[in-house]
């Protein structure tokens, strides 16, 4: 869970996949007025584009962005070995740039589709307008997927939930090269954003559903998820360290009984 590793993001795709269904299916309503044009900011390793690709008609361009690399260079071999079997007519270029700084010189599609998933709450308040007033000068529409909410319910309760999951939700809020991040406020403050420029806007709430019990892949889930809040909690309260340490060794312990509902939202917007 800490960076974004390209085994950190094929952990959380199903998950995410799941998560962000309906917001995807809704997508396909989306009628640009010519071959569907569209700017992914943050890529990774593709996951937007394997999400929505087979909902949008047509001869598909979308321009991959990151800042990652490493990253990039995962993205031919992933897109490939995916694009097997698809009756899809999709291609794609890889971009690397720093977002943070780099918004302005990157292709908004007119017209197009305006993509980010995993992306919201790490930005800044400053930046998100930035980005909101590029979207709207391009008369694109955007699907911005699974950024967190705040909110984070472990099934058994354990007693240090709220001081861990509060340090970890401090956490969240710390510079991520953006300023300071949005963390779980991204998705209202997007949402009251996009209507202000003019936007109708689509939310749907897209939570990872985590439960132990069910399978090698939710274990192998939450386990990434206890260690990635334990890691931040311990970073952002170093004098709770014997009680987030105790917390975290309690959960592992009972991790096979566990679930965890982690919320996220999608919001699409169209002019
Ligand atoms: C949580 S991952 C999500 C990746 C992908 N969208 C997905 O859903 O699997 C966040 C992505 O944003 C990228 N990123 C973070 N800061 C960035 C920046 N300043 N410029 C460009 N990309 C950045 C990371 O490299 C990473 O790929």
């Amino acid at each position: 869970m800490s960076g974004f590793s390209r085994d950190w993001l094929a952990l959380r795709e199903p998950f995410d996949q799941a998560a962000r269904a309906a917001s995807d299916a809704a997508l396909a309503s989306w009628r640009p007025a010519g071959p569907p044009q569209v700017l992914d900011l943050g890529c990774g390793t593709g996951a937007s584009l394997r999400a929505l690709a087979p909902r949008l008609a047509g001869v598909q361009r979308w321009c991959l962005v990151d800042h990652d690399a490493a990253l990039l260079a995962t993205v031919p071999e992933i897109l490939q070995a995916w694009a097997v079997d698809r009756r899809l007519t999709v291609e794609w270029t890889c971009r690397q740039a720093d977002l943070a700084t780099g918004l302005a010189d990157l292709p908004f599609p007119q017209g197009g589709l305006v993509t980010a998933s995993a992306l919201l709450d790490l930005v800044s308040e400053d930046w998100l307008a930035e980005l909101v007033a590029h979207c709207r000068a391009a008369s694109a529409a955007v699907c911005w997927a699974l950024s967190v909410d705040g909110r984070l319910a472990f099934t058994p309760h354990d007693p240090a939930d709220a001081q861990v999951l509060g340090l970890f939700a401090a956490h969240q809020r710390r510079d991520k090269g953006f300023g300071a991040a949005l963390g779980g406020e991204a998705p209202d403050r997007a949402e009251t954003m996009l209507r202000a420029a003019g936007y109708r806007t689509l939310r749907t709430a897209s939570d990872w559903h985590i439960d132990a019990a069910r399978s090698a892949a939710d274990r192998a889930m939450l386990q990434a998820l206890l260690e990635g809040i334990a890691t931040a909690a311990l970073e952002q309260g170093a004098a709770d360290a014997s009680a987030v340490q105790a917390w975290h060794a309690r959960r592992m312990a009972g991790l096979a009984r566990t679930r965890l509902c982690v919320g996220h939202a999608d919001l699409l917007g169209f002019l």
